[in-house]
């Protein structure tokens, strides 16, 4: 079983190169399928997740090339079957599909995506919009089928800006007769990254990155080629390795827009940034102070971050509150971070974090994804060795992640053991 090892204490320096954002190649790719025929997605980051996407359209017969960061989907092929049901179970994002070929094909049937261990991440806001652009929905024996043979546009009012309900939503949408208009839409960085790819092939998407989102149908979508959006939280995960390691460098890769809520955050905390064009220097040399976090939908502090923000928390004197609102289970590294010395109390949603002078190295696992990114600052942070288990979690969204610390002068390996 694959392990990250971290002797902690290293000062990092230099520059990293952030990669594409994983949750906007994830629906991309997703979206190639309304197409028929050939779409071209380049600087893709190749990561875990992308791979089992790729598996799931594959087993409904699309033709994916992988060729270093470029990924050639041929959807010319794809047949209305069922995807494999143990690919689609292994990532929330596969349900993504039902949007495009429910609106290719008319039917499509798929294995419900289960719960995951941030929470049970249901699908109802998804299946409502569907039934509102007047599909019919089955629900039984693990699985959803939903028919409609032409999908009629109309108005959905999403009752929280779920990310992935809005993604499906607008790719269902965009081959539906007539308008569709998508009220309290999420406002993901991501969400505007995948209407622009719609655009280009030919859909009719405004408002994509507000709450407002208008759909006009059109009847056929021709093929297009995408670069994806930088990964915002991949460079947020490096800002906060600045800060815990007392260092500062240089993130290329970035849009400063998209990173508003976290530079925010840091900056009260007393790290400072220089902003460049597609870069920012992170400078986290000074005396750091606590702050008080809740995660909420974009343009708030995002959930994805808040893991990696406990592992910086950890280190800072004082008292820091952290409130988790998106996700109801998304606090288990900090069982992890507490083993490594930390100070951290769970109340419900809650995490009240006392600022200790030292980690100390010791095994950790990775939770999740996020939490596993947060065991690699921990141990970047702490003093000894750590060693980072169930890293498979890590690799499903961060490229590299061992190659790209290592070059910032991170003493850290993976092995086998
Ligand atoms: N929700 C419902 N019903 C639904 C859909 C969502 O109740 O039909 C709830 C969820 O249970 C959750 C909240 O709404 O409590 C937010 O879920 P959302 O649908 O916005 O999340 P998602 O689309 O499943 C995407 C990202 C996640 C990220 C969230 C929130 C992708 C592939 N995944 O998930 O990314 O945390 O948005 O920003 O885009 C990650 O990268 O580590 C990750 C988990």
């Amino acid at each position: 079983m694959e392990r990250i090892v971290i002797k902690g204490g290293s000062k990092l320096s230099g520059t990293v190169k952030i990669s594409s954002a994983k949750n906007s190649v994830l629906p991309v790719i997703v979206a190639s399928v309304l197409s028929c025929g050939r779409c071209e997605i380049d600087s893709s980051a190749m990561l875990e997740d992308v791979h089992v996407i790729s598996e799931v359209l594959r087993s409904i017969g699309a033709d994916i090339c992988i060729n270093k960061e470029k990924i050639i989907i041929d959807s010319s092929h794809i047949r209305n079957g069922e995807p494999t049901g143990e690919l689609v179970r292994k990532m929330r994002a596969s349900f993504l599909i039902m949007g495009p070929m429910l609106s290719r094909f008319g039917r499509f049937k798929i294995s419900l995506p289960g719960g995951c261990n941030i929470g049970t991440r249901p699908i109802d806001l998804h299946l409502k919009g569907m039934i509102a652009l007047g599909a019919d929905i089955i629900l039984g024996h693990g699985y959803v089928e939903a028919k409609a043979s032409r999908l009629i546009g109309s108005k959905i009012y999403l009752d929280f800006p779920s990310v992935g309900a809005t993604e499906n939503l607008m790719m269902a949408a965009v081959m539906a007769e007539g308008e569709t208009i998508i009220e309290n839409a999420a406002e993901e960085p991501e969400i505007e990254d995948l209407a622009t790819f719609l655009n280009s092939m030919g859909s009719q998407v405004v408002g994509a990155g507000t709450g407002t989102i208008k759909i006009l149908g059109v009847n056929n979508l021709k093929e297009a080629n995408h670069t994806p959006i930088f990964d915002r939280i991949e460079a947020g995960t490096f800002m906060m390795a600045a800060g815990i390691t007392k260092s500062k460098i240089k993130i290329e890769g970035v849009n400063e827009e998209h990173l508003k809520p976290i530079i925010a955050k840091l900056t009260e905390m007393g790290i400072s940034m220089e902003i460049g064009n597609n870069n920012i220097i992170v400078d986290g040399t000074n005396e750091l102070r606590p702050v008080d976090i809740k995660t909420m939908p974009y343009p708030g502090f995002p959930t994805d971050m808040q893991a990696q923000m406990m592992s910086l928390l950890c280190t800072v004197k004082g008292t820091s509150v952290i409130t988790e609102t998106i996700f109801e289970n998304r606090f288990m590294h900090a069982t992890e971070l507490n083993r490594m010395g930390a100070n951290i109390k769970l109340d419900g949603r809650s995490a009240v974090i006392e600022g200790v002078k030292k980690l100390s190295g010791c095994e950790v696992k990775a939770t999740d994804l996020r939490g596993g990114a947060a065991m690699i600052l921990s141990g970047l942070a702490a003093e000894g060795k750590t060693e980072i288990s169930d890293i498979y979690h890590i690799d499903r969204g961060y490229v590299n992640i061992e190659e790209k610390f290592k070059k910032l002068g991170a003493d850290i390996d993976r092995y086998d053991i």
